[in-house]
């Protein structure tokens, strides 16, 4: 397999625009060509003001600045890219089924298999695909399957290399990965694509920190990574619930067990539930999966990681009630935050459109601050989630226009306090911790309720101030 000079990369989203940004920043020989079918996006790659870049990640301009028309390209034009390169990344979307089989649980891979039949129609040459989105086990084998049965002759090894970047950080994980994970076939051509595929990463990584498995278990290790992750939020999530009704910190506690080296400090931190766009969908591979393989046992323990997920949102929704006299009717609620992290203009699966959504169904008026989320993102997100639970499209239904004129967006975080009944915290911005609370209470209706879902002000400075303060997992 000839050395990688030229890679394609399908799919400009969260995950494969940081990637190939640094890939091209860090060896300036390999040409990078990332292309999406979303034209609009490839021409916000494009734009000369960086501000206009399609995600916001801390450091990702710069490295766009540094790259872009030297040796990385942003376009549409698919076809060509595919003939020009030694290694095609695949790195499109993979969502949760919306409709038939595995419906709710399984991975949709229709863009996935688009792909493969558009590198097996347009390449002459023998190519390295590399799959590069979070995809469930034998993923790759079916890219296989297809590339070799509809190919025009040319040679293919597919590789798994996924991505195990966290959004908020990506350039920083990007440029000191714990680790780079790559799976391919186990003989002399699987193994000479690694090698391949190794070589480029080894421009900035340490040879010791690139780590070579069969393909099974490299797709594997990514839903498990992203599993055991998840299951430590939703751990000391538990905890969480049962701090506050015993009068014990869970932050305390948190902090207690993280000491022992067994169990480590990282990813300790009780909050109003995860988001993002991998633990949930991730989970639920991995159980349908266990299903699959008729290991009901197995796929039932993974699911409540999710279960207690969404209990744990609902618990922050409904405590928001409980502690507003049973009714939030009428009521201005002000959300700060709407992204599903910090450093992220990311909201999929994020939990302040559930907690919003379960406000609004008790007819609260919410307003919305968050520094990076635009306005039509936060209301999207919304209608998605009514098209979701009523599973037909809600345009033009009543209770969805009625539901979404209860919602306000700001540019001002004062604005959308003002007046309000209540401050919902759902991100961990850091300029949350810098706003001058006196004026925030002074502006409220009385008494003001503060619900941290990050518990990341100030306890004791805002009750000090006349706030009524509610934290996660810190009994009273
Ligand atoms: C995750 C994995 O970390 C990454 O390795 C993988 O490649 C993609 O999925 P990401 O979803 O971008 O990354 O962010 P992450 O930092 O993992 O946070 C996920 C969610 O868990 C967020 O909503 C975050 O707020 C929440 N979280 C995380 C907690 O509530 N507590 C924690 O201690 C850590
Ligand atoms: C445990 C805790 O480790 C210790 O901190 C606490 O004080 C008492 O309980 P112990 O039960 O003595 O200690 O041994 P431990 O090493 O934790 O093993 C417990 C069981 O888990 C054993 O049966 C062990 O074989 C098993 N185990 C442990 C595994 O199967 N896999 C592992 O990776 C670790
Ligand atoms: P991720 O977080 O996995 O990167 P995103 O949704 O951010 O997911 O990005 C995936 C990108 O892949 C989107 O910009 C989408 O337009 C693109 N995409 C999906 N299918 C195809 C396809 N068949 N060809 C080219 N691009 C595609």
């Amino acid at each position: 397999m000839k050395e990688i000079r030229n890679i394609c990369c399908i799919g400009a989203g969260y995950v494969g625009g940081p990637t190939m940004a640094v890939i091209a920043q860090k060896c300036p020989h390999i040409t990078v060509n990332v292309v999406d079918i979303n034209a609009q996006r490839i021409a916000d790659w494009n734009d000369t003001d960086l501000s206009k870049l399609p995600i916001f990640e801390p450091g990702l301009a710069e490295v766009v600045a540094e790259a872009r028309n030297r040796n990385l390209f942003y376009s549409t034009d698919i076809e060509k890219s595919i003939q020009e390169a030694d290694a095609i990344f695949i790195s499109v979307n993979t969502p949760t089924k919306t409709y038939g089989v595995g419906k709710g649980m399984a991975a949709d891979l229709k863009f996935v298999e688009l792909c493969a039949r558009q590198i097996a129609r347009v390449a002459k040459e023998d190519k390295i695909v590399v799959e590069k989105s979070t995809l469930p086990v034998r993923t790759a084998q079916a890219i296989r399957t297809i590339l070799d049965a509809t190919g025009n002759g040319a040679q293919f090894q597919v590789l798994s290399n996924p991505e195990f970047l966290a959004e908020g950080t990506a350039i920083a994980d990007l440029y000191a990965p714990d680790r780079v994970l790559i799976g391919g076939g186990e003989d002399a051509a699987g193994q000479e694509a690694i090698q391949a595929l190794a070589a480029v990463y080894r421009n900035w990584v340490p040879k010791e920190n690139i780590f070579t498995t069969r393909v099974w278990s490299s797709e594997l290790s990514k839903l498990t990574a992203n599993a055991f992750l998840a299951q430590r939020v939703s751990s000391i999530n538990a905890i969480s619930a049962l701090c506050e009704k015993t009068g014990a910190d869970v932050d305390e506690v948190a902090k207690a067990i993280g000491m022992d080296s067994r169990i480590g400090a990282k990813f300790l931190k009780s909050s109003v539930g995860f988001g993002g766009s991998c633990f949930q969908k991730d989970i639920l591979n991995l159980v349908y999966l266990c299903r699959h393989f008729n290991l009901p046992e197995a796929a039932d323990y993974w699911e409540q990681v999710v279960k207690m997920n969404d209990y744990q949102k609902h618990r922050f929704a409904k405590n928001i009630i409980d502690s507003l006299f049973n009714t939030v009717s009428g009521k201005k609620i002000a959300f700060l935050g709407w992204a599903f992290k910090k450093d992220t203009n990311d909201t999929r699966e994020s939990a302040a459109i559930y907690v919003a959504d379960e406000l609004l169904q008790d007819r609260a008026e919410i307003h919305v601050y968050d520094p990076k989320v635009p306005a039509e993102k936060i209301y999207a997100d919304l209608e998605y989630l009514q098209t979701q639970k009523t599973g037909c499209h809600p345009e033009g239904s009543e209770a969805t226009r009625d539901l979404l004129n209860r919602v306000t967006v700001h540019q001002n975080p004062y604005d959308a306090m003002k007046d309000a009944h209540a401050i919902a915290i759902l991100t961990e911005w850091d300029e949350f911790k810098t706003y001058d609370w006196q004026k925030v209470y002074e502006e409220m209706l009385k008494p003001a309720f503060v619900f941290d879902g990050r518990n990341i002000v100030d306890k004791a400075q805002l009750e000090a101030l006349g706030f009524e303060v509610y934290n996660i997992g810190k009994g009273k």
